[in-house]
C-alpha cells in the first residue's frame, strides 16, 4: 500500500525563545530536527509533505536544498495541529493509501520504529493508529485516555486535562498512521473549543471512535524515541540521548571511544574498525572516518570530512569539508578546510589552510598531493596546489603552486648579531 508522510513544521516554537531560527531548524550535532524526521521516512514513503508556516521561507529553503523529493505546504495562519494536516487535503484528494503523520520536533524516533508502527497498523486492520508511550513525567504531553475495557477513548491535552487525567502516564507521541480515505473527512469537522482555541489533531481519535472506525494505539517501549523538543532544555537532553545512542553503536562496531562522557559524534558519521576517538572530540554533520585512525583529543570535525585509513587527526585540529588520504598526519593545532590531502602527507603543528577571503566571501580549495610535508606554523593561501613530494619550510606563507619535490621557504634569512645583548648596557 502506498504511504505518504505529512510532517508538521509550521508552529512557532514559542518555548524555544528564538528570534532567528524556527524550531524545526534548530540542530542536534550539525543536523536540523526536521532533517532527522525527513531522513527517517524517506526510505519507505513515496512522498513527503512538510507543513510550513512560521519562518516559512527558511524552512522551505531548507527542504528544497536538502530533500528534493519533499514538498512544502503553507499553513497561514497556524491554527493548530489538526488545521496543519487539513492543508494537505487538496493534494491528497484522490489518494487511497496510508498517511503517516509526524511532528518536525520529534527527531529521536527511528526508522525501525516507524516501520514497525506501520506494520502494526496494517496487521490490526486499523483505520487510525496513534503512537503512545509511558512517561514517568508526562507533563506537557497529550494524555491517552482509555475506556474501562482498555480501548482508546480520546486524547486530552495538558491544558485541557482534569487533575485525574493529568495523572495518566500514557502519552501521545504525536505520530499517527491513517487510512486516508476513511479519516480525511475528519479534517473538515474538527472543533477549536478547547483551552488553546486550536484545531487539535488529537481530536481525530474521538472522531474515529464516533464513526465506529477501528482506532488503536501502538505503545512504544523505548520512550526516549518520542521525546519532543519544545525548549532549549529539551534540545540539550535530546542531544545527549542521541549522542549516547550513536556512541553505543560505534563501540559495538569496534571503535574505541576513550571517554563517552566528553565525546560527541553525529549520527551521519561512519567510523571504521579499530579507530580510536580520544576525549573531548566533537564530530558533527556527515563524515566518513576510516580504519585504524586516531582522532583527538580535542579534535573538531565539522562535516563533509572524509578521513581514510591510518590517519591521525590530533589535538586542537579542526577539519571541515576536506579529504585526508591514508597514512597522513595532522598532529596538532591546525585548521584544514576545503582541502584535499594526499597519502603520507605530514602537516606540521599550527598549519592553516586560509580558505576564505572575507572581502569576496569566496572559499577556495587547497590541494596537497601525496608525500607533501608542511613545516610548522605555515599558512596555505587558497586556491593553491602543492604537487607531489613538495616541502614547505617552517613558517611558510604559500601563495603560489609548488612543483613536485621542490622546497618552498618564505622566511627572511636568520641573522645572528654576536654579543648584541651585552652591547646594549
Ligand atoms: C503535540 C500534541 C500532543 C503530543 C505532543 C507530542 C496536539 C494538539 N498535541 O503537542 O498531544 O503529546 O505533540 O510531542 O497535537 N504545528 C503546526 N501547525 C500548527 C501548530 C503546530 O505545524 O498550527 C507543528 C509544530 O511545528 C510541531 C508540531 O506541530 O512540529 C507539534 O506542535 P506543538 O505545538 O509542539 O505541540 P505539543 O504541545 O508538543
Ligand atoms: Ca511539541
Amino acid at each position: 500500500m502506498d504511504i505518504k508522510a505529512v510532517i508538521l513544521a509550521a508552529g512557532k516554537g514559542t518555548r524555544m525563545k528564538s528570534e532567528t531560527t524556527p524550531k524545526v531548524l534548530h540542530e542536534i550535532m550539525g543536523k536540523t530536527l526536521l532533517g532527522y524526521v525527513l531522513d527517517n521516512v524517506k526510505n519507505f514513503v513515496s512522498e513527503e509533505f512538510v507543513i510550513v508556516g512560521h519562518h516559512a521561507q527558511e524552512v522551505e529553503k531548507f527542504v528544497k536544498d536538502n530533500y528534493t523529493s519533499a514538498k512544502t505546504v503553507l499553513q497561514s495562519p497556524q491554527l493548530g495541529t489538526g488545521h496543519a494536516v487539513s492543508m494537505v487535503c487538496p493534494q491528497l484528494e484522490n489518494f487511497d493509501g496510508l498517511v503517516l503523520i509526524l511532528c518536525g520536533d520529534t527527531p529521536l524516533v527511528t526508522e525501525k520504529t516507524l516501520k514497525e508502527f506501520v506494520e502494526f497498523h496494517k496487521s490490526n486492520n486499523s483505520d487510525l493508529t496513534v503512537m503512545s508511550t509511558i512517561f514517568e513525567n508526562p507533563t506537557n504531553y497529550g494524555r491517552i485516555i482509555r475506556e474501562d475495557d482498555g480501548t482508546l477513548k480520546c486524547i486530552v491535552e495538558e491544558k485541557d486535562a482534569t487533575s485525574e487525567q493529568k495523572a495518566v502516564k500514557e502519552v501521545n507521541a504525536g505520530i499517527y498512521c491513517l487510512n486516508w480515505n476513511k479519516i480525511k473527512s475528519a479534517f473538515g469537522q474538527l472543533k477549536s473549543n478547547n483551552a488553546q482555541g486550536e484545531y487539535y489533531l488529537t481530536d481525530i481519535i474521538s472522531w474515529g471512535k464516533a464513526q465506529n472506525l477501528n482506532v488503536n494505539a501502538y505503545i512504544l517501549e523505548d520512550s526516549d524515541e518520542i521525546y519532543g523538543i519544545n525548549s532549549r532544555q529539551n534540545l540539550a537532553t535530546a542531544t545527549k540521548i542521541m549522542n549516547k545512542r550513536n556512541l553505543e553503536k560505534y563501540m559495538t562496531e569496534g571503535v574505541t571511544i576513550v571517554d563517552p562522557d566528553s565525546t560527541w559524534i553525529s549520527v551521519d558519521t561512519e567510523i571504521g574498525q579499530d579507530t580510536i576517538i580520544y576525549p573531548s572530540t566533537y564530530i558533527e554533520g556527515k563524515n566518513k572516518i576510516g580504519k585504524n585512525c586516531k582522532i583527538g583529543p580535542c579534535a573538531h570535525l565539522r562535516g563533509e570530512v572524509e578521513v581514510c585509513d591510518n590517519v591521525k587527526v590530533g589535538n586542537f585540529v579542526e577539519v571541515k569539508k576536506s579529504k585526508i588520504s591514508s597514512n597522513t598526519n595532522v598532529g596538532h593545532l591546525s585548521y584544514i578546510g576545503d582541502a584535499e590531502l594526499g597519502e603520507r602527507v605530514n602537516i606540521g603543528a599550527g598549519t592553516i589552510t586560509a580558505n576564505y577571503n572575507p572581502l569576496t566571501k569566496i572559499k577556495s580549495k587547497t590541494v596537497l598531493k601525496d608525500d607533501v610535508k608542511i613545516g610548522s606554523n605555515s599558512v596555505l593561501v587558497a586556491p593553491v596546489t602543492l604537487e607531489e613530494g613538495s616541502n614547505v619550510g617552517a613558517g611558510g606563507i604559500i601563495t603560489k603552486d609548488i612543483p613536485s619535490w621542490a622546497l618552498a621557504i618564505t622566511r627572511s634569512p636568520l641573522k645572528i648579531l654576536e654579543d648584541w645583548v651585552k652591547r646594549q648596557g
